[in-house]
């Protein structure tokens, strides 16, 4: 890598190259000393460790902060708040804590929307804490749906095990483009982080696949439960006008949440 020689090292093993000195612009002045020349060179290097630095940290303020411990398996008794769960005393930590068992039992699909979500999310896989990674398993009856919903904090990697699935999500404003593909078996999808998406059975018998989540806490918004469905509701007067529907139509669709 670039940084070697200096406080910061990567990878010691990559640490023999040097720069080319072409890279340089010295050429204004042919009797630079080499001590000018090793002052420049720093110079260039720590602008270059400052670049990479910032750039590094733009792309990963966003998401879950790297760990800066081997693991911190969550302690939920503690009142010390973090973002995050605070840390177990590593000394209890068993193996138990990095274990879930029983993503190969199918979830209940005997609801409305004939759709299970079997999560292995922080709160089961305590040792997931601030590590930035999840999975779950989606089971679905003939024609069964996740309805349209987002992850706030988390992109999802979606595989199919069993069955077909119709999937989508719709880009964000102003495009708000649908991007739809049908998955047979050992298909994998992805759904960018924060954008609405959905899943449906689209085979003859029932499906299951299995997610990974970009975050131990991906967190769901289902948009039907958020906009109709809220603790107090939204006054029907804003749904009737964000949605251009008479109030009687959001009178009838809070009913349903
Ligand atoms: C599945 O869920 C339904 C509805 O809640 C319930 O009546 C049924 O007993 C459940 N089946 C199993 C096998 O748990």
């Amino acid at each position: 890598m670039l940084i070697c020689n200096s406080t910061i090292t990567i990878n010691k093993s990559s640490c023999n190259h040097k720069f080319p000195s072409k890279t340089y612009f010295i050429s204004t002045s042919l009797s630079v000393s080499l001590k000018q020349l090793r002052r420049i060179r720093m110079a260039n290097r720590i602008l270059v460790i400052s670049t990479f630095i910032s750039i590094s940290f733009s792309m990963v303020a966003s998401f879950e902060p790297s760990p800066l411990q081997d693991f911190c398996v969550a302690d939920p008794t503690s009142s010390a708040r973090v973002n995050g769960l605070a840390c177990l005393d590593s000394n209890m930590v068993q193996a138990n804590h990095f274990s879930f068992s029983g993503l190969h039992i199918p979830g209940n699909t005997s609801n409305a929307l004939g759709s299970a979500v079997t999560p292995a999310f922080v709160g089961q896989i305590p040792g997931l804490n601030t590590l930035g990674i999840s999975m779950a398993r989606i089971d679905y009856a003939p024609w069964g749906l996740i309805p349209p919903h987002s992850h706030p904090r988390a992109t999802e990697i979606l595989t199919v095990l069993e069955g077909r699935l119709l999937v989508g999500f719709v880009t964000s404003n102003p495009d708000n483009r649908l991007i739809t593909k049908v998955l047979e078996k050992g298909d994998v999808f992805v759904f960018p982080i924060g954008l609405v998406h959905f899943q449906r059975n689209v085979g003859l018998g029932s499906a299951f696949s299995i997610s990974s989540l970009s975050s131990q806490n991906p967190g769901v918004v289902l948009v039907a439960n958020t906009l109709f469905g809220s603790t107090p509701s939204i006054p029907n007067d804003i749904l009737a006008k964000a949605f251009q529907v008479d109030k009687s139509v959001v009178v009838k669709l809070q009913a349903q949440f």
